[in-house]
């Protein structure tokens, strides 16, 4: 909530917020921010290395920002393991394959 996350993916993470289908990547096409509750919706952090790796660097080309100036090194390990655990509720976790 601090960090504005929900205005992009949403209050409970799911890709909803406030200016998702606002927003394009650096050529100009349309950009969504990811459902982080969806690991087959990843392009790339499905594991907490890699989730840290996003905010520290943020996504390039893209309006995902880097979070390595307003988060210490400990809050950004905290942030990708929280964003681990709303993966890990998915139903993808439970054996069941989700229909979309
Ligand atoms: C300005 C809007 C915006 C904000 C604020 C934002 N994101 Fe994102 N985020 C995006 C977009 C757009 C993408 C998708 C980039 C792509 O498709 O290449 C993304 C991608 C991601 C990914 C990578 C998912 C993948 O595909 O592997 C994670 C994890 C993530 N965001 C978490 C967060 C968290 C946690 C915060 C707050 C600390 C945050 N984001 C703040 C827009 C935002």
């Amino acid at each position: 909530m601090k960090m504005q996350c929900g205005k992009c993916h949403g209050e409970s993470g799911r890709g909803d917020g406030p200016a998702a289908g606002t927003m394009t990547d650096v050529w100009g096409q349309p950009i969504l921010p990811r459902d982080l509750t969806k690991p087959h919706h990843s392009k790339i952090a499905t594991n907490v290395i890699d989730i840290y790796r996003i905010f520290t660097t943020g996504m390039d080309g893209t309006p995902m920002p880097s979070y390595m100036d307003v988060l210490s090194d400990e809050e950004r390990w905290h942030l990708a393991n929280y964003v681990l655990s709303l993966q890990r509720n998915d139903e993808y976790y439970n054996g069941r394959v989700p229909e979309e």
